[in-house]
């Protein structure tokens, strides 16, 4: 019975947020809580040669400078460790000597009894540098690119596969072909919360650590594993997330600077980042791509090269999946890609929303725009001969692909017959109107997950499990899935997450969590019902009695016969059958490889944008998309609308705005604050629809759910360029297209 899924629910936890009562890891009090203030390298590359902290350390009230200097043995220092998302290599270890490898690296902790005095202190500090040559421009440094080193991570982002026919012989004959060098500056995520972590010192020296993260078990281990503790010792909590789109996906250096003073210490510290100080870390790589197609002049592409070069630190290779995508939405039989990353002096880069596919995608969706007008045919009517239900990178079938239904429906929603193919052939007074679209797919994937479900003595219904809700709606389909599973009102329902003590999930991330505790939410749930069906059968003179499992079905808090609804009992009657004690269940759910090896799982979406393009001023409004999503099962449109909107809007920004700078010379990003890193206001976002097309599938998981965090994003930027072209007829292939491009 599904009296929630399917319905367009609002937010569980939603008025928590907006009341303020949902508390984010630097809200967490301590009795003595000191602050912790963090120094970043002013150099990009070189050595500490001197550390002034006198000045500091004589202000009353400054507790501790630590530096690489005087920091206590920390054994992790010298070994390697890796968390739930660390690419081949070795993590970056603060403080652990005096060797600079990029800008804004932290070199110092100032602990104080203020976070004022802290900053203050922090600001005495003087540091001497003997610097060294830098390179942190990919566009100058492709001659080094080299192929990434392989390790766990590559489990999830594979290199791309060998080449399939003769992609240049095939190529060199087309009668139709396009070339071009595709792309995009850095960016950092951004998200409104600022990193933080307040480390609660217990008497016993235990650890209770409110962090920002995508995954509180992740940070745990690395706290274990980094400082030796046991698991027992390490508690982390993170029930709300103030945004995160992957920079959560690793522990920050704050929780381990945090920790360090706190052990060091005694006390209990909080450390948060500033705003510039999220420059510091982890971002979406600069990435250089080139795309050559080759079709017949019918509009079929037999031949694709892909190659992308990204830009990786000195002491990670951090990959992503980056040409793949072409094979995997267009089925040509000659394909070359390559793919590789220049070491460079900066951080490691970082997953962000959709990394990797938001980056291939627009490239091959551009490519594929020009490809159109070579031919002459209308860029719907080229997708659609080039369709696919097998995708020819892992040469599989899809286990469903509703992309012809998305082209549909959003091409009527959108009017997109109504073209005029034309550049420039459209306008509203001093405004170019632009109409383009783009295809979008992201990886549906599951994981291995646990929870664990109790019905209490008041028939109540608790389910947890140690996820995380980064602003994505988790709570809400989490206690969505529960109640229907066991015939409860949403009311009587509490899911939690976001603590190390729950049982094991993974990182949230990768569009994963839908489905991979959505399963594990279900499965437990269901044989928490065993147990209770079994309960009721007991009660004497039950009316389930003889019934089998299959005979029964949940609903209204009760267990009832299929075929005679007056047989029934209650929840609570079975429950009260338990001695008085609640009914306890944990679980596991795996996904079901078998059943789901021989398929390529996926979310598609069909994009159409409308752009106006001042003539005079070159500024690029978008003022209408419309997305079609084909994302499997859709728990609950509202939020899921949400999601889509906010990858929509990302995606709009990714097009047109945002982008860290980088000025080579000194090795730093120039704009590291909000008023000169851009991102949309409200001023830039208009009429923005999202349709969900049915899709049914039971191979990607039980709920037949594809995840909706990323897919949202990709498909926007080339829609926007390929409206940008049509409205102006130029062709910029480098994001954000800012207006100095158009000009
Ligand atoms: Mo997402 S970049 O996997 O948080």
């Amino acid at each position: 019975m599904s009296n929630y899924i399917g319905k367009p629910l609002s937010r569980v936890d939603g008025v928590a947020k907006v009341t303020g009562k949902a508390k984010y890891a630097a809200e967490f009090d301590a009795p003595d809580l000191t602050y912790g203030y963090v120094v970043s390298s002013t150099i990009t590359k070189g050595r500490i040669t001197h550390i002034e902290t006198s000045e500091a350390l004589s202000l009353p009230g400054v507790l501790s400078v630590i530096t690489h200097e005087n920091r206590p043995k920390i054994a992790w220092l010298d070994m390697s460790y890796k968390d739930q998302d660390a690419p081949p290599g070795s993590p970056f270890r603060p403080l652990r000597d005096n060797k600079i490898s990029y800008s804004g690296q932290p070199i110092a902790l100032v602990v104080a009894e203020t976070f004022e005095l802290a900053r203050y202190a922090a600001s005495l500090i003087r540091v001497d540098y003997r610097e060294a040559p830098h390179e942190t421009n990919l566009d100058t440094n492709l001659h080094r690119a080299r192929k990434p080193k392989s390790g766990l991570a590559s489990l999830l982002k594979p290199p791309p596969p060998k080449p399939r026919g003769n992609f240049d012989e095939v190529y060199a004959a087309s009668p139709a072909k396009v070339e071009g060098r595709y792309s995009h500056s850095p960016e950092h995520h951004n998200p409104m919360e600022m990193f933080a972590s307040t480390v609660v010192y217990e008497k016993d020296g235990k650890l209770t650590i409110y962090d920002k993260t995508q995954g509180a078990q992740n940070s745990q281990l690395y706290v274990t594993q980094a400082f030796n503790m046991s698991f027992s010792d390490v508690r982390v909590i993170s029930p709300f997330v103030g945004g995160a789109f992957g920079s959560g996906l690793r522990p920050q250096y704050q929780l381990f600077l945090a920790v360090m003073a706190a052990r060091e210490l005694k006390r209990s510290v909080r450390v948060t980042l500033t705003r510039q100080q999220m420059f510091t870390f982890g971002h979406r790589p600069a990435t250089i791509q080139n795309i050559a197609l080759g079709a017949d002049s019918n509009g079929k592409i037999n031949a694709i090269y892909h190659d992308a070069v990204g830009e990786t630190s000195q002491f990670e290779d951090y990959t992503e999946i980056v040409p793949t995508w072409s094979p995997m939405i267009y089925p040509a039989e000659n394909v070359t890609l390559d793919y590789k990353i220049v070491p460079l002096d900066v951080f490691t880069p970082l997953d962000m929303r959709a990394p990797g596919g938001v980056t291939g995608v627009p490239a091959i969706e551009t490519a594929i725009d020009e490809m159109a007008y070579e031919l002459g045919i209308d860029p719907l009517e080229l997708r659609l001969i080039n369709y696919s239900d097998r995708n020819m990178a892992e040469d599989k079938p899809f286990s469903s692909k509703e992309l012809r239904e998305c082209f549909r429906q959003g091409a009527e929603r959108f009017g997109w017959a109504k073209r005029n193919p034309k550049p420039g052939s459209m306008r509203d007074g001093h405004n170019l109107i632009g109409w383009g679209m783009s295809t979008g797919m992201w990886e549906a994937n599951q994981m291995p997950a646990r929870a664990e479900a109790v019905l209490t003595v008041n028939g109540k219904l608790r389910v947890t499990s140690a996820t995380a809700d980064i602003g994505t709606g988790t709570y809400t389909i989490m206690t969505q899935i529960a109640a229907d599973t066991l015939g409860m009102p949403m009311e009587d329902v509490l899911f939690k997450l976001g603590d190390s003590d729950m049982p094991l999930a993974p990182i949230e991330g990768g569009s994963w969590t839908a489905a991979t505790v959505g399963s594990a939410v279900k499965v437990v749930c269901e044989e928490l019902g065993r147990k209770l069906f079994k309960l009721a059968q007991k009660i004497p003179g039950s009316p389930l009695a003889k019934a089998k499992w299959d005979d029964v079905e949940f609903v209204d808090k009760h267990i009832r016969l299929k075929q005679n609804p007056a047989a029934a009992v209650s929840l609570q009657q079975a429950v009260d059958q338990n001695g008085g004690a609640a009914v306890w269940q944990k679980s596991t759910s795996l996904p079901a490889m078998m059943k789901q090896k021989n398929y390529s799982r996926a979310a598609h979406s069909a994009v159409f944008v409308e752009v106006m393009v001042d003539e005079d001023l070159g500024t690029i409004r978008v003022t209408r998309a419309v997305s079609a999503i084909a994302g499997g099962k859709i728990l609950n449109p509202k939020t899921a609308r949400s999601q889509i909107i906010g990858g929509m809007v990302w995606g709009i920004s990714k097009a047109l705005e945002e982008e860290s700078v980088m000025d080579h010379t000194i090795g730093r990003f120039m704009n590291h604050s909000l008023a000169e890193y851009h991102v949309p206001v409200n001023a830039d976002i208009h009429d923005l629809d999202v349709i969900f097309v049915e899709e049914h599938d039971d191979i990607v998981n039980p709920l037949g759910v594809k995840g909706l965090g990323e897919i949202g994003i990709v498909g926007m930027p080339a829609a926007i360029a390929n409206a940008v072209f049509h409205a102006t007829g130029k062709r910029i292939r480098e994001l954000p297209i800012t207006l100095d491009k158009i000009l």
